[in-house]
């Protein structure tokens, strides 16, 4: 069985970008791959958090695995700083990276520009996240576009490895779903929905209420033509609505614009809450039933020691092969 790999960093709360681009694939593919699927604690500390919610975030992210449908008999689910090897990994896969190249990075770019004592894990990210992947040896990613460059920069340092010390890695490759690469905010429709944003009706939470989510779809941004038809360059707001009903009620972009034939916006708008409420009503209705109880836990628990396994057979490979440590 081939092996997949993805993580979702434990920074506010996931939204429907999260849910479309990544969360939904993840579900499909586990009853094809072998999946590992990580909360990544330690990317998420890039950027200074608060502890307590930090650990928070964490909990509530495991539980919205679950919840969005991921079968822990299936997948394993984990949280990365309970498998020590991730970090240790991460070392060696900076010990081949280039600074130019880590600087060209357009996530470190945004994240960093304009700001103040930027930390040198923001810079030393990708790595980390190239030792995530590279550790359970990976053939597929899935993930939203945005994470293009870093799966880019994965190869690169896999075939680098390879190279200079032997076949160690597969290399991975990457899988953006065809609708939802790339949900967008629904204030500023040219710019990706993202879990950071300080404007709260820019983005819609997996765990908003029905009349938060009407409330947000009803003032998201469109265009004064009055038309719901799916045209990204000319009409992103109306676009991007299509492409959330689309994903949310398992359609095509042309059968959710066909249904709005003839309707004004404002009908329109009412339909793309109601499919997104209808969706996310049982993730919900699960997600409150897992969060406290002792059963995600032992999902946990279950998942760091089956990861544990592999990626610490693998570090040792990887170990060897530079010459760490004592000969074998
Ligand atoms: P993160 O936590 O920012 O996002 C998690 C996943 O959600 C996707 N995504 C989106 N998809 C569609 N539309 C959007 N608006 C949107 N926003 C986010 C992301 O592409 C991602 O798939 N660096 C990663 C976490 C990571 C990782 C890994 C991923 C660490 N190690 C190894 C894959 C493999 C990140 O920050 O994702």
């Amino acid at each position: 069985m081939k092996k997949i790999f993805s993580g979702v960093q434990p920074t506010g709360t996931v939204t429907i970008g999260n849910y479309i681009g990544a969360f939904r694939q993840f579900v499909e593919l586990q009853h094809e791959y072998h999946c590992h699927f990580c909360i990544v604690d330690q990317h998420a500390i890039t950027v200074q958090q608060d502890p307590k919610e930090l650990q928070e975030t964490i909990r509530s992210l495991a539980a919205l695995y679950i919840a969005s449908g991921i079968d822990p008999e299936k997948a394993t689910l984990f949280i990365q700083s309970e498998v020590p090897a991730h970090a240790q990994a991460a070392w060696m896969m900076q010990c081949i990276s280039y600074i130019g190249e880590l600087e060209r990075m357009t996530q470190f770019k945004d994240k960093s520009e304009g700001q103040e004592g930027v930390s040198a894990a923001l810079l030393t990210y990708p790595p980390l996240m190239a030792a995530d992947i590279l550790l359970y040896n990976t053939n597929l990613v899935p993930v939203g576009d945005d994470q293009t460059q870093h799966l880019e920069l994965t190869r690169n340092l896999a075939e680098r490895f390879n190279s200079r010390y032997g076949k160690t890695f597969t290399i991975p490759e990457i899988r953006i779903p065809e609708t939802g690469a790339r949900i967008k905010s629904l204030q500023e429709p040219t710019k990706k929905m993202s879990k950071s944003d300080s404007n709260q009706r820019a983005t819609i939470s997996l765990l908003d209420t029905p009349k938060q989510i009407e409330k947000k779809i009803k003032s998201a941004v469109t265009d004064s033509e009055g038309i719901v038809k799916f045209d990204e360059e000319n009409k992103p707001g109306v676009s991007n609505l299509l492409a959330i009903e689309a994903a949310m009620s398992d359609k095509t972009i042309d059968e959710v614009v066909a249904k709005y034939d003839g309707l004004r916006y404002g009908d329109f708008k009412a339909g793309v809450a109601e499919a997104v409420i209808n969706h996310l009503t049982p993730i919900q209705e699960r997600y409150y039933e897992l969060i406290d109880s002792p059963e995600l836990d032992a999902i946990l628990d279950r998942g760091a020691e089956k990861a544990n396994e592999v990626a610490s057979a693998t570090l040792k490979r990887m170990e060897n092969r530079m010459g760490l440590g004592r000969k074998q």
